[in-house]
C-alpha cells in the first residue's frame, strides 16, 4: 500500500477480532517506525511498553478504562502504551553532539566548540521547561502516527485511547515517576471492512489551514483533491451504505455494550 491510500485508509478501528493474534514482527515495525520519528534536539524521549493481552495480568487490563468506547480494550489482542521519558532530557547534550557529529547539525571547523557555547547550555538550562507538556508529546504524537501509518499498511487496525486516569495505568504496570503515559493505542486485525463506514468528518479544508494571512484560507484546487481521491489518500465520506447494519452484526457477534459509547 503507497503512503497516501494508507493515510486515507487509516480510521480508528473500533472493532478488533479478539481471536486473532497479531504477529510479533508486525509490532515490531510499528515500533520502528516509531523509533525513526524526529523529536526536538532528537531527543528519543518518545517510547512504549507493548502489552499482549494474552499474557497481561486481569489488575493491569482493568487498569485501562477508556472514558470513550471502553469495550475496545477488552477486545483488543495488544495494546501499546505509549510514554514520554522525561529522563532522557536529561542528556540533551549528547544527543546534539552526536548530531554535529554525524553532520545534522552545524558547520564549519569550530562547530564542536560552537555548540558546547550556546545550545548544550541553553538546553541545559532549559531541561525542567522541557519536560513539561508541549514538544516532548508533538515527537510521542510524531512517532504514533509513523507506527500508525505502519500498522494500516500491513492490513492491521489502531485506535488511540485516553484515560481519566493514567496514574492508576502507570501504578499497574510498574512506570517510575520520570515516565508519563500520553495515550494507549489498542493494536489488532479489524473485524470490521476496511472502509470502516468510510471517511469520518472533518472541519472544511478552508477552515483549518491559511495561507500568509489568518485571514486568508489556503486555496483547495480541484485537480490536486482529484490526484488524491486517484491516489486513494481521499476517499468515500462516512456513513456508507450498510454502515448501521454493519456495527449491529459486530456488537451482536461480540456481544457488545447496547450504544457502546463507555
Ligand atoms: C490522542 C487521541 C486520543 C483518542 N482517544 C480516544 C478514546 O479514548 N476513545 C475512542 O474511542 N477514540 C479515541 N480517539 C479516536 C478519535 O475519537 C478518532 O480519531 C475520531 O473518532 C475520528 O475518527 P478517525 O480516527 O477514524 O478518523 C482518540 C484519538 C486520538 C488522536
Amino acid at each position: 500500500m503507497e503512503l497516501q491510500e494508507a493515510i486515507g485508509t487509516r480510521r480508528s478501528f473500533r472493532y478488533l477480532d479478539p481471536d486473532r493474534p497479531v504477529e510479533i514482527g508486525k509490532i515490531q515495525k510499528m515500533l520502528e517506525a516509531a523509533r525513526l520519528a524526529s523529536h526536538f534536539g532528537n531527543n528519543n524521549a518518545a517510547r512504549a511498553l507493548v502489552v499482549q493481552r494474552a499474557t497481561a495480568t486481569p489488575e493491569q487490563i482493568a487498569s485501562l478504562p477508556s472514558p470513550v468506547g471502553g469495550f475496545q480494550i477488552q477486545q483488543a489482542p495488544v495494546v501499546i502504551l505509549w510514554y514520554i521519558e522525561l529522563d532522557a532530557m536529561n542528556d540533551a547534550g549528547q544527543r546534539l553532539r552526536e548530531l554535529v557529529q554525524v553532520g545534522a547539525l552545524g558547520y564549519g571547523e569550530g562547530r564542536f566548540e560552537e555548540l558546547e557555547r550556546t545550545l548544550v547550555p541553553l538546553f541545559t538550562r532549559q531541561r525542567e521547561g522541557l519536560k513539561l507538556p508541549g514538544m516532548v508529546d508533538m515527537d510521542l504524537g510524531q512517532a504514533v502516527a509513523q507506527a500508525t501509518l505502519v500498522a494500516i499498511e500491513q492490513g492491521l487496525g489502531v485506535c488511540c485511547q485516553g484515560s481519566a486516569n493514567w496514574k492508576k495505568v502507570e501504578k499497574a504496570f510498574g512506570f517510575p515517576e520520570s515516565c508519563r503515559i500520553v495515550v494507549v493505542q489498542t493494536v489488532g486485525y479489524p473485524a470490521e471492512s476496511r472502509e470502516a463506514g468510510g471517511q469520518r468528518p472533518r472541519l472544511p479544508f478552508e477552515q483549518l489551514f491559511h495561507l500568509n494571512s489568518l485571514a486568508n484560507p489556503f486555496p483547495r484546487a480541484d485537480k490536486v483533491v482529484k490526484e488524491l481521491e486517484q491516489s486513494r489518500m481521499l476517499q468515500h465520506q462516512a456513513p456508507l451504505p450498510g454502515r448501521d447494519e454493519e456495527v449491529e452484526a459486530l456488537r451482536r457477534r461480540y456481544s457488545l455494550p447496547r450504544s457502546g459509547m463507555i
